[in-house]
């Protein structure tokens, strides 16, 4: 549903107990499996059963959208054989998976560039999205071969394209619905576990407003506690979206949680 939300640069979002949209990082993988004297790969396999737990956690706890990064734009690099490995185990974690996430009223999506992919992975990714595109317990984005820089890219193009006529005025609500996550909400809370304090071509546009968590902790090791860890220190922020604290404690009196902020002056 492209256009549902509005960007949260514009409008404050009802801000519950708990983050309606958790985008996790999950690295370390590697260095879990080095502190091990075992293959890199070795970090990549349990990384896959940490993500079906944070899918169950996350069910537990009423979060909507869990978008997790699996495959950047910038893995490529990576010696051959672990980017092999890791096509593969996308591959099977798909074929073992899909059914559980079906029956757990999952949605699947899969969002970035898929040309690069093999054709039975992306055979895959469109059944397991087919299969499961009614459920509406939790919508799970994996990212994969995607870059936030790619994303603004090609919303962007496509936008170009359908409105030749509006090139040069375009303002955020006309890019806003191209973007591969126009059906999210922007997320509400930003995880990257392994300790590098960086956003490394994730979400780009999107994260303009979440609040940011950084843990040491190896994704490998990512368990409830660690979720919950962060959504504890989520719920102490105070999301002042460019307001004065005194303006939210004012709005809490008579609650205005969706209240349309009035646009930026280029965005007519
Ligand atoms: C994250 O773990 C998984 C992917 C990027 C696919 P890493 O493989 O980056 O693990 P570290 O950072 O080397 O420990
Ligand atoms: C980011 O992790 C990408 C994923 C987790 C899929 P990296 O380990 O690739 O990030 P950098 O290269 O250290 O920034
Ligand atoms: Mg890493």
């Amino acid at each position: 549903m492209a256009g549902k939300f509005t960007s949260s640069t514009q409008a404050i979002p009802d801000v519950g107990k708990v983050p309606r949209h958790i985008a996790i990082i999950m690295d370390g993988n590697g260095r879990w499996a080095k502190k091990r004297f075992m293959p890199r790969v070795a970090g990549h396999k349990r990384g896959v059963e940490i993500v079906r737990a944070t899918v169950k956690a996350c069910i537990a706890r009423g979060v909507d959208y869990l978008t997790l990064f699996a495959f950047s734009s910038e893995n490529w690099r990576r010696p051959v054989e672990e980017v092999s490995f890791l096509m593969n185990l996308f591959v099977s974690a798909l074929q073992n998976e899909i059914g559980r996430l079906h029956a757990n009223g999952v949605r699947l999506k899969v969002v970035g560039d898929l040309s690069a992919f093999e054709p039975r992975l992306v055979a895959l990714i469109r059944e397991g999205e087919a299969l499961t595109a009614n459920n509406s317990r939790l919508t799970l984005t994996i990212a994969a071969n995607y870059g936030g820089r790619w994303d603004i890219l090609q919303a962007m193009n496509q936008l170009a394209l359908a409105h030749p006529e509006k090139v040069g005025v375009f303002g955020e609500a006309d890019l806003a619905p191209h973007l591969v996550m126009a059906y999210a909400p922007e997320p509400d809370l930003f995880i990257r576990t392994g300790g590098e304090q960086r956003i490394s071509n994730f979400l780009l546009w999107q994260l303009a407003y979440s609040e940011l968590y950084f843990t040491d902790t190896l994704w490998p090791d990512f368990d409830d506690a660690s979720l919950d860890s962060a959504i504890a220190s989520y719920r102490q922020r105070e999301r002042r979206f460019g307001r004065t604290s005194e303006q939210l404690i004012d709005n809490a009196v008579s609650p205005a949680p969706t209240l349309v902020l009035p646009a930026a002056g280029h965005d007519a």
